[in-house]
């Protein structure tokens, strides 16, 4: 097929690969490629510590993508760092929060140890000794996404034109992955949920991802073999420009610090923000519209690393005409078109 794949994120650059790798015939566009949510995210491949009671739906996705993981990481010729995530309580009221997750992903068959300060300080000593503690979720994993994206620009071209204006593009079918700003009549899909990322980088970082509690404040740190560790994220819905708050990043480092104390040292090397596409009920929009020369790649919320490499196989399957699948078909959100009575 001819496919037109619209942006340069890790979701479009995914599928493009995918499809380039069945034969297909593909043609990225994107007017800014990697300039979006996952050139800047910290790359958690973490649906235990992800996991919401909201939305049961994306931990069922995110263990499918996670299963997905190693053969990708292995055939892009990128490192997975396999050490797990550990949930940190540093008061009694964040320790419910931690519980709580346990006790979600407990009802899904999903190991998690809880763990007591003792314990804590055994699995990472870095943490604060007064951390109240917390859970090990050893099925987590994470992943540079800047090393992915290079990684697949090795393997996709991209041609940067304006993604709106070119249209005349010969194609049988045009997938959009264009993150928050999917195009009109779509365009009401996604909002965007901004989120501040500080990379740091120490000489003695973690040595697994750390998903924190801090008086009420939720932190993670995802920690590099080069000593980067990348300290995110906020979460806040708005209509403005995606830019770093002074509060957000204060809030980071301060959650930051106050769990790995060691950070106090650490260098800051990058503050970023940028929106996440999110969905009406957060879950992916993946699969078909009324439009049969249209498929939407989008609204991966907090996920699309994760889910980039699940996303290419659900949108090259169902261009060779398999089923969608039902948790991420956007026709669940998009109205039957009208039709006129000859
Ligand atoms: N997956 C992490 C985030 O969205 O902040």
């Amino acid at each position: 097929m001819r496919v037109l794949v619209r942006g340069a994120g890790i979701i479009g650059l995914a599928v493009a690969e995918e499809l380039l790798l069945r034969g297909h015939r593909v043609r990225v566009v994107d007017p800014a490629p990697c300039s979006g949510a996952s050139g800047v995210a910290a790359g958690m491949l973490a649906p235990a510590a992800e996991a919401t009671w909201a939305a049961p739906g994306v931990l069922d996705l995110g263990l499918r993508g996670l299963a997905l993981w190693p053969g990708y990481a292995e055939r892009l010729g990128v490192p997975l760092a396999a050490a797990g995530t550990v949930l940190v309580a540093r008061d009694g009221r964040d320790l419910v929060e931690a519980r709580r997750q346990a006790a979600l992903l407990a009802e899904h068959g999903i190991e998690a140890v809880p763990l007591d300060p003792a314990a804590l300080a055994q699995v990472e000593p870095r943490l604060t000794s007064r951390a109240a503690g917390g859970v090990l979720l050893p099925g987590d994993r994470s992943v540079d996404p800047r090393a992915v994206l290079a990684a697949l620009l090795e393997r996709v071209e991209v041609d940067g034109v304006d993604a709106g204006v070119d249209a005349r593009v010969e194609h049988d079918v045009e997938v959009l992955a264009t993150g928050c700003s999917l195009r009109a009549p779509y365009s009401h899909l996604v909002r965007p949920v901004r989120g501040e990322a500080v990379r740091l980088r120490s000489d003695d970082p973690p040595s697994c991802v750390v998903r924190g509690w801090v008086f009420g404040e939720p932190v993670y740190l995802v920690p590099r073999a080069s000593g980067e560790v990348v300290v995110g994220a906020t979460v806040e819905e708005h209509d403005e420009p995606a830019v770093p708050t002074a509060g957000g990043v204060r809030r980071l480092l301060a959650a930051a610090t106050e769990l790995l104390p060691g950070l106090d040292r650490a260098a800051v090397v990058e503050v970023a923000a940028r929106d996440r596409p999110g969905s009406p009920d957060d879950l992916p929009l993946v699969g078909p519209t009324h439009d049969p020369g249209v498929v939407l790649a989008a609204g991966h919320f907090r996920h699309g690393v994760l889910l980039a490499p699940l996303t290419a196989l659900l949108v090259a399957d169902l261009l060779e005409g398999a089923d969608p699948d039902p948790l991420t078909d956007p026709r669940r959100l998009l109205e039957e078109p009208c039709t006129t009575r000859p």
